[in-house]
């Protein structure tokens, strides 16, 4: 038996890992693997790389992907997807494992349409798939921006002043809300609850009117400008208040605990399910690994954690 991995999308952290997980399983199962270079860009090119138990030594602890990735565009045109299927054929692969966020699981749901064994492994520092509760690299994400922002914290406790810090996520807030509760953030600002800025004014004017030297806001990147609302609060409140954008610091490092555990068993689940023949999407649901259709996965709703949020505005006072 034959598979073959790739990374696809925006990398996260632990992806090492669960290629780490995948060649070591399928060795030790007998089945040959081979690592794709530069996500479906590299699957239409062919770009197809044997791998053996050291190719994927002393990679657990490293975040990136060394099988490289890409956002494809010719991927999701006809003659690529053709390309993509016939690599496969080629290459006589009889499963292929796709480590990646929404876009590259709806990719691993095309192929599985067009008769290709494939399983799914959610990697994504935006925890935006609504199936798991939880992505590969999200957690490492979490931790880097609560690092972040208690070195923010210090200077802003020192000047008395408000940091909104503006984190990645795209249209979903989980690095806004998980952060800020880890980092004691006085409010946060997600796409899927509407923006009332005089509300977090106002905690802001009472908290300075008690003493408090700082005021964090952690805004998710999807809710618009953090500098146009950083100008408007500071009108409001009259708090000096400066801006920090995180960036890509949040998508690299070394993966989490949480994230190279997730990791190491997807990827071992991975090539037990390939070798039954299946195609499926694994995720985590409620403390154990789940296995849903690709049909399934995108039929979920993704559900805000409300009840987090009341947490952190109830802790935050
Ligand atoms: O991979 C997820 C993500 O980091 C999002 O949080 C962010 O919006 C996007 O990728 C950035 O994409 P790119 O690397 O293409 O600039």
């Amino acid at each position: 038996m034959r598979i073959a991995i790739l990374t696809s999308g925006g990398d996260a952290p632990g992806m090492n890992a669960a290629i780490r997980a995948v060649t070591r399983t399928s060795i030790y199962e007998g089945i040959e693997v081979f690592g794709i270079k530069g996500g479906y860009e590299g699957l239409i090119d062919a770009k197809f790389e044997k791998l053996i138990q050291s190719s994927v030594a002393d990679i657990i602890q490293r975040g990136g992907t060394i099988l490289s990735t890409s956002r494809s565009e010719r991927f999701m045109t006809e003659e690529g997807l053709e390309k993509a299927i016939s690599s496969l054929k080629i290459f006589e692969i009889d499963a292929l494992i796709v480590l990646g966020g929404d876009g590259s699981l709806h990719g691993a749901k095309i192929l599985k349409e067009h008769g290709i064994n494939v399983i799914g492994i959610p990697c994504s520092i935006d925890n935006d798939l609504a199936y798991t509760d939880y992505t590969i690299g999200f957690m490492t994400a979490v931790e880097t921006v609560t690092e972040a922002v208690s070195h923010i914290r210090d200077t802003t406790e020192a000047l008395g002043r408000a940091n909104v810090v503006e984190v990645m996520g795209r249209n979903c807030g989980d690095i806004a809300l998980y952060s800020g509760v880890s980092s004691g953030a006085e409010s946060i600002i997600v796409p899927e609850i509407p923006l009332d800025i005089n509300e977090i004014a106002e905690k802001a004017i009472m908290g300075k009117n008690r003493g408090k030297k700082h005021h964090i806001i952690i805004m998710s990147e999807g809710c618009g400008s953090a500098f146009d609302f950083a100008k408007e609060f500071e009108k409001l409140t009259g708090i000096d208040t400066r801006v920090t954008v995180l960036g890509y610091i949040q998508r690299g490092g070394t993966p989490s605990i949480a994230d190279r555990i997730l990791a190491s068993e997807f990827g071992y689940l991975a090539v037990k399910e390939a070798k039954k023949g299946n195609s499926l999407a694994l995720g985590y649901k409620d403390g154990k690994v789940i296995k849903m259709s690709f049909d399934e996965i995108f039929n979920v709703k993704k559900v805000f954690r409300k009840d987090l949020l009341e947490i952190l505005k109830t802790v935050s006072i």
